[in-house]
């Protein structure tokens, strides 16, 4: 659990909601000691799998993947409203962008199944990896909250290289650019003609905004010397 305030850095948070940098990769944050390198294992474990299991059917990767991503940005704001109130402490804005990134990840999920439906198979791997992955990462987070936030910086570098290659297969033709689902177009104010393509920028655009402001958290976190 941490042992001293969250930094203040939820301003610097909230600011970064801007488009993405026009890098289609973004930066990679460097590791920097044994917790980071736990990250980026896990990550690119995790990206392995994913490789593997959907092997380029990226409508379906990306309605199973958004489940997970929705996960962190709960269980993070859940542990920090509870310490604010246990410490009776100021939460420097944590909460709100915590939460915020949490029901983003379920708009995201929410627009892509109006172009990818999951497979039985996939429902019931979405519902197992879940019940692993909640209750892992609130494992993590008591333990280590630098790591955890650490793990979901390198997790949205990975969701922005993703989107990146799906947009890619929209221009290259290998996905069909259908019309921008209605839900998409009220939540990012698309044009009424939005296709995929636009849905897919402005969702790369919110993953970039994630890495940035949970790498922040973690650099936060390392120079305030908490775990
Ligand atoms: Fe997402
Ligand atoms: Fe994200």
């Amino acid at each position: 659990m941490t042992s001293t305030p969250p930094p203040d850095i939820g301003e610097k948070a909230h600011s970064q909601a801007s488009p993405p940098p026009d890098s289609p990769h973004g930066p990679h944050f460097a590791v920097q000691n044994f917790g980071d390198r736990m990250a980026l294992g896990c990550v690119k474990l995790l990206r392995m799998f994913a490789d593997v299991f959907f092997a380029g059917r990226y409508g379906h990767r990306v309605v199973v993947l958004e489940t997970v991503a929705g996960v962190p940005g709960m269980v993070g704001g859940t542990l920090q409203h509870l310490r604010a109130l246990r410490r009776i402490e100021n939460d420097q804005g944590w909460i709100r962008t915590l939460l915020d990134e949490a029901e983003n990840e379920r708009m995201h999920l929410m627009t892509f199944i109006e172009v990818a439906r999951p497979t039985w198979f996939e429902r019931q791997l979405i519902v197992v990896v879940q019940a692993i992955f909640y209750n892992l990462y609130f494992l993590v987070y008591l333990v280590s909250t630098r790591t955890a936030h650490r793990f979901v910086g390198y997790l949205e570098e990975e969701a922005v290289f993703s989107y990146t290659e799906y947009l890619a297969g929209v221009d290259d033709g290998t996905y069909r650019n259908v019309p921008a689902p209605g839900i998409a177009i009220d939540y990012w104010k698309l044009p009424p003609d939005a296709r995929l393509r636009e849905v897919i920028v402005a969702v790369r655009a919110d993953e970039a905004r994630h890495r940035d402001v949970n790498h922040e958290f973690a650099n936060a976190l390392s120079e305030s010397g908490t775990a």
